[in-house]
């Protein structure tokens, strides 16, 4: 029987037993830190292509065995499957395990084309087995808060969405996988515009698209490097044809529009994200810092909003650390396993920011 199965008063004393494929800096830095600090699971199996990398990972986190494929890997007797590998490699390995019968948190974006998306939620929904992506700020406190306020109808029905994720010299590891589109599916708009557009249809529930508009920029400055970026000892692939930069526009059904910026090379005096949201009835702004760049400001209030023309301060608990949205994440798709949650409409979700990408890009002409 599954270790995380409903067992009566014994459910809290069974960890559940989780595999990753795929150790590389997310991994070493967020996925296992907050996984190996739980007691409520247990590392049991660890998988990379990269052998030399994989036995590093085992030997800082005291953890193994190390497994020789994914097939080996979920042969281990796992519970889940963590896939933290290059993008364009997330629905094979999620099949592969969902196949196995394991639970799937695939980290983010879901795939590189829908087909691959649809294939990968097919397959969960066949398997009956749960497929989560990892989109670790929906669990922000101001993300939080927005999407209470907006669901409690505080905001009117939602309007306008406009938001961005612009950072000064931000690549995450030029001449690697990153920036290698057969490999990531994309550039910047991929890695960070997938956040965004995922926010964007969970706050609003996944309207219809109607139209899309968008613009590719690719930068060719040097030292652009994410400072904070640590090499691993993958080798690097040759090819850099990704962008760098992407703005776009869209309408929905609603109608609600919505634009975006994203950049991982830009002129801004640091790096920053922010939401500006308008509904009918109110506005909310975010301004904050996602992902792991420390260079700019995590506000101690990130998000203000006005209804009805007063400003509310909603209670958000500080400021985000880099670790307390993974630590939220997992705790949700723990709970939701033991409490055999329905992960549908999230699932679906991450199918239509797929989907969505895919139309920006076709709208930029990069087909
Ligand atoms: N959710 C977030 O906010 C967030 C943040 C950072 C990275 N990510 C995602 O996590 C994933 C990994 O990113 P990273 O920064 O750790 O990259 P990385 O390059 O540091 O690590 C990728 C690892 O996968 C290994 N690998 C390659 N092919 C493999 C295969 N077939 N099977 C198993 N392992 C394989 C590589 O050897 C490497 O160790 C990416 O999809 C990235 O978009 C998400």
């Amino acid at each position: 029987m599954m270790a995380g199965a409903h067992t009566g008063n014994q459910q809290e004393e069974v960890p559940l037993r989780i595999g990753i494929a795929g150790l590389g800096r997310i991994v070493e830095r967020i996925h296992l830190p907050v996984l190996v600090s739980r007691p409520d699971v247990r590392i049991a199996g660890l998988f990379d292509t990269d052998e030399e990398r994989a036995d590093a990972v085992a030997r800082l986190f005291g953890q193994g065995p190390v497994c020789t494929s994914i097939d080996d890997l979920c042969r281990q007797d796992l519970d889940i499957v963590l896939v933290a590998c290059p993008n364009s490699l997330h629905a094979a390995l999620s099949i592969a395990a969902l196949d196995a019968g394991l639970h799937v948190l695939c980290e983010k974006p879901m795939a590189t084309n829908i087909a691959d998306a649809e294939l990968m939620r097919a397959t969960a929904r066949r398997q009956q087995r749960r497929l989560m992506i990892a989109l670790p700020n929906r669990f922000r406190p101001e993300v939080r808060a927005l999407q209470q306020a907006i669901a409690e109808g505080r905001l009117g029905a939602i309007r306008s969405m406009r938001c961005g994720w612009l950072r000064r010299a931000g690549v995450p590891g030029a001449g690697t996988w990153f920036t290698d589109r057969r490999q990531a599916g994309g550039g910047v708009l991929t890695d960070l515009g997938t956040h965004l557009l995922d926010l964007a249809l969970w706050l609003t529930e996944r309207p219809e698209l109607l139209t899309a508009l968008c613009v590719v920029e690719r930068s060719d400055a040097a030292n652009t490097e994410a400072s904070w970026y640590r090499p691993t000892a993958a080798a690097p692939t040759a090819e850099q044809d990704v962008e760098t930069g992407a703005r776009g526009f869209a309408i929905f059904a609603g109608p609600f529009d919505l634009f975006f910026e994203v950049s991982w090379v830009c002129a801004v005096p640091n790096d920053a994200t922010y939401l500006r949201v308008l509904g009918e009835r109110g506005y909310a702004e975010i301004e904050t810092l996602f992902g792991l760049s420390p260079a700019g400001d995590r506000p101690a209030h990130p998000l203000r909003l006005w209804i009805d023309g007063q400003l509310v301060l909603p209670p958000v608990q500080g400021a985000a650390s880099t670790r307390q949205p993974y630590e939220h994440l997992w705790d949700y798709f723990i709970d939701g396993i033991r409490d055999a949650r329905d992960f549908t409409p999230w699932l679906d979700d991450a199918v239509e920011t797929v989907r969505l990408i895919d139309h920006f890009y076709q709208a930029a002409g990069r087909v």
